[in-house]
């Protein structure tokens, strides 16, 4: 073996495992392995994981807080102004530059796949051919997979529906949508319709921004399960956001949340985000805007978790790190049962990877050796201290290591460091 990572624990509870390396895969796992590695680490228990997924971000934003201005009410529509505002100043060099640090934040955080919308609706289509750039250059230690986007809607926008099929002749994977920011709820279905026989015509998969919105009338979800099922696209399509279903008739939802599950669409929740942006025209209650999550996974949809936002118009917060996402989706859902938390972790790690597609992801023999190596003895460990990533693998290769945890105390007649681990110390 080129690498043998000893004692490991595994996402499902197993623990004591061996991991064996060879040729960038993994080769063998299994208690005690008799084979030697010519590099040997010791996990002494650590959890060790599949790398995190991103199924929902937009790198064409990222990392540009602050210009031209900031967001004053927080709100996504002045979000979206201030988007429309940046993007005539936006150079190519610049947009790259942003993109490969954020995918630097992302490689340390143990995230080594990311789903990101790219708006299509500026003619130029730069942030289209800057991201195909960036997709080349991290290639070797990132699967970026892109999604054309329409911000500013594919029917009320002049040319988004030329310039997405331009930007998918260009190399963009993923067709995208924004069917609740069209012109009429008619027109939002319409532009689901002629998406979906886009996708089919093209052997495409379709993720699309649907119903972020606080009005419950906002039903686009309900037309992309349909025609899903209808064009027989089922497992490659997924919604994103879907916050009206928050605040949803319950009777309604119990006919759509069936329609949702048998015809194969995935869900996205983007819990930092919605929890910031949704309800905000609301006083007291106020609502927390994230789609149903665990009576959708109770249904057997896939529902993953998305970033959505790192530092820009819309989120002025943010590192790249998913477990972070995954513990405001565990709160905001309150996910507070033991598989309830274990599943949130799922939502980061493999139902993102199906909804992506990615090729040889998980932790079997003949996966990709790509791995993180967490300083948590379980899943839900690693998302109650947001676990440092002690050391990040890319095709058996170390890509990034941290420091575990670690705080010195000076306290009289107490120990000399403390240890968050349960169980530990
Ligand atoms: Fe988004």
């Amino acid at each position: 073996m080129d690498l043998v990572i000893r004692n490991t624990t595994l996402p499902d509870g197993r623990t004591g495992i061996d991991i064996g390396i060879l040729d960038g895969r993994i080769a063998a796992l299994a208690p005690q392995l008799a084979a030697r590695g010519v590099r040997e680490i010791d996990a002494a228990g650590d959890l060790v994981s599949p790398p995190f997924v991103d199924a929902h971000f937009h790198m064409d934003a990222t990392l540009s807080y602050g210009l031209p201005r900031v967001n004053q009410s927080g709100t996504l529509l002045e979000g979206i102004a201030l988007w429309g505002e940046l993007k005539p100043q936006l150079s190519q060099d610049a947009l790259i530059e942003r993109a490969l640090r954020y995918c630097d934040w992302a490689v340390a955080r143990g995230l080594l796949a990311i789903r990101t919308h790219v708006d299509v609706c500026d003619d130029r289509l730069l942030a289209v051919e800057a991201l195909l750039e960036v997709k080349r250059r991290v290639a070797p230690y990132l699967d970026l997979q892109l999604v054309a986007f329409p911000q500013d809607g594919l029917l009320r926008s002049a040319n988004a529906f030329e310039n997405l099929k331009r930007s998918i002749d260009m190399g963009v994977d993923v067709v995208g949508g924004i069917p609740h920011f069209e012109r009429t709820m008619a027109q939002g279905a319409e532009s689901v319709r002629l998406l979906c026989e886009f996708a089919a015509e093209r052997g495409l998969r379709v993720d699309m921004h649907c119903d972020e919105s606080d009005d419950p009338m906002s039903r686009h979800i309900e037309t992309l399960a349909y025609e899903t099922q209808r064009l027989g696209l089922q497992g490659r399509v997924a919604g994103s956001h879907l916050t009206s279903m928050h605040s949803m008739d319950n009777y309604y939802v119990s006919k759509l949340i069936p329609l949702i599950a048998e015809s194969g669409v995935a869900a996205i929740a983007n819990p930092l985000i919605n929890i910031t942006l949704q309800g905000r025209n609301d006083t007291y209650p106020k609502r927390r805007g994230m789609t149903r999550v665990p009576e959708l996974m109770a249904a057997g949809v896939d529902v993953a978790f998305g970033h959505d936002c790192v530092l820009d118009p819309w989120y002025g917060m943010g590192s790249g790190d998913m477990l972070e996402v995954a513990h405001m989706g565990l709160h905001v859902a309150q996910m507070t049962g033991l598989e309830a938390m274990q599943s949130c972790f799922t939502a980061i790690t493999e139902t993102p990877a199906r909804i992506l597609g990615l090729d040889g992801y998980g932790l079997a023999p003949g996966c990709h050796a790509d791995l993180v190596i967490l300083d948590a003895g379980s899943t839900v460990e690693a998302i109650r201290l947001r676990a440092p990533r002690r050391l990040v693998l890319r095709r058996g290769q170390v890509v990034a290591e941290a420091p575990a945890a670690a705080s010195r105390l000076h306290l009289q007649g107490r120990p000399g460091s403390a240890d968050f681990r349960l169980g530990r110390g």
